[in-house]
């Protein structure tokens, strides 16, 4: 094997096929230890790396070596070592999750009211609450709550270790109810979603690519004691790179359910993980009337250079946050790191795809985005007004004409 084959696994294979999965192979990346060496993380349990925010915060403020090098060795655990991560206290002050929680619970009984958000694709009905979309939902519903919320310098620090800057972060809620049974191993979005034939219509180099298009994020909003199901985990699973092939096959299921492992959360801890890792939310086996209802925010994070899966409205999102942003500016009640991280978890980061023949790249190689055009309105104290005209105007450009020439 060259140094070539070491890099992309399984020789110079350019078609994957089911039938070529090995679970010999598959066990054999999975059980391979070596790591490499962890400065930053303050334990190691069931092989994954737990980081202790209240120790991280001066290198996630500085903007330069610190920042860098922590997000270095999160990039090696998430690629090559464990590929999962656990931030203990990523909130040190919980009362954001809290205030999320009861605008998420008020979602879903008005949901259940309507009739809509009834679909969950791994549970039976009943079992789970499910809000798909709660990025925007929360946004324009509590836009005070929701810039506390993102404001986090460390899951904006996660993300960019993962995607680089202009991610796209969304959200969805589960809720799993005692009783609520776990889900059967899978990986993620974007092959997770595809089934073996479609997947294995993708050429090698895009099975691998799939994984770095998205970092899967869990925040608890709740306690979650191992017996309440917090997800189960596959350590070194996101090696295998014929995985997206893999999963669905009764003989890798089995060597998951044997391997997993789950790690107790408590509110205010966060998990992020490869996409490619072998996953299951866990069954809630605590006290039908006294136990936990098990809530969690998904944290979907795509890359500037991928394709979310749920659409946004980035533009009401944006109309909605500015006015807590830019009274949060004024009154110095947040940080620049803050507000950015809030900007970030809102605002479209990537000014592509445009129409370049209204939005012409100007005094560089790419027209300004919108996180950029909601930066200078906060920073100038733009009118509301103004910031909804300017966003109008952006989402023009962005349009074709009827009137080619
Ligand atoms: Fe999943």
């Amino acid at each position: 094997m060259d140094r070539n084959d070491e890099q992309w696994g399984q020789g110079s294979k350019v078609w994957y096929a089911e039938r070529e999965c090995s679970l010999e192979a598959f066990s054999e990346q999975v059980e391979r230890r070596e790591n490499a060496p962890l400065a930053f993380a303050d334990d190691v349990c069931e092989s994954i790396p737990v980081y202790d925010c209240r120790k991280l915060a001066h290198a996630v403020a500085d903007a330069r070596q610190q920042r860098a090098a922590l997000q270095g060795e999160w990039v090696r655990v998430l690629r090559d070592g464990a590929g999962v991560l656990v931030l203990k206290q990523a909130f040190t002050d919980t009362t954001p999750i809290d205030e999320a929680t009861a605008v998420f619970e008020s979602i879903i009984r008005s949901e259940r009211a309507s009739g809509a958000g009834a679909g969950d694709h791994f549970a039976q009905a009943g079992a789970n609450d499910r809000i798909w979309n709660a990025q925007e939902k929360l946004c324009v519903q509590a836009p005070e709550v929701f810039a506390r919320y993102f404001a986090n310098p460390m899951l904006a620090a996660a993300a960019q270790a993962w995607l680089g800057p202009a991610w796209q972060m969304t959200s969805q809620v589960n809720v799993v109810r005692p009783g609520g049974a776990a889900q059967l191993a899978h990986r993620d979005y974007h092959l997770g979603f595809q089934t073996v034939e479609e997947a294995q219509r993708y050429p090698a180099h895009v099975h691998r690519m799939s994984a770095f298009l998205t970092l899967q994020g869990a925040v608890a909003h709740s306690d979650m004691p191992v017996e309440s199901g917090p997800t189960k985990l596959l350590p070194y699973s996101q090696r295998y790179a014929e995985g997206y092939l893999a999963w669905r096959r009764p003989e890798f299921r089995e060597y998951f359910e044997a391997h997993c492992v789950q790690l107790p959360l408590a509110k205010g801890d966060a998990l992020f993980f490869n996409p490619a890792l072998f996953h299951a939310a866990g069954a809630n086996r605590t006290h039908p009337v006294t136990g936990v209802q098990r809530m969690a925010n998904l944290l979907q994070v795509s890359s500037a250079f991928g394709r979310a899966m749920e659409t946004l409205d980035r533009r009401r999102m944006c109309e909605a946050v500015f006015p807590v942003l830019k009274a949060s500016h004024a009154a110095r009640r947040m940080s620049a790191c803050e507000i950015d991280a809030v900007i970030a978890s809102c605002a479209e980061g990537y000014p592509f795809p445009t129409n370049l023949d209204r939005d012409p790249p100007s005094g560089g190689l790419a027209p300004r985005s919108q996180q950029t055009l909601l930066r200078q309105a906060i920073d100038e104290d733009w009118a509301d007004t103004a910031l909804r005209d300017a966003l109008q105007n952006y989402d023009w450009r962005r349009r074709t004409t009827r009137d080619f020439t």
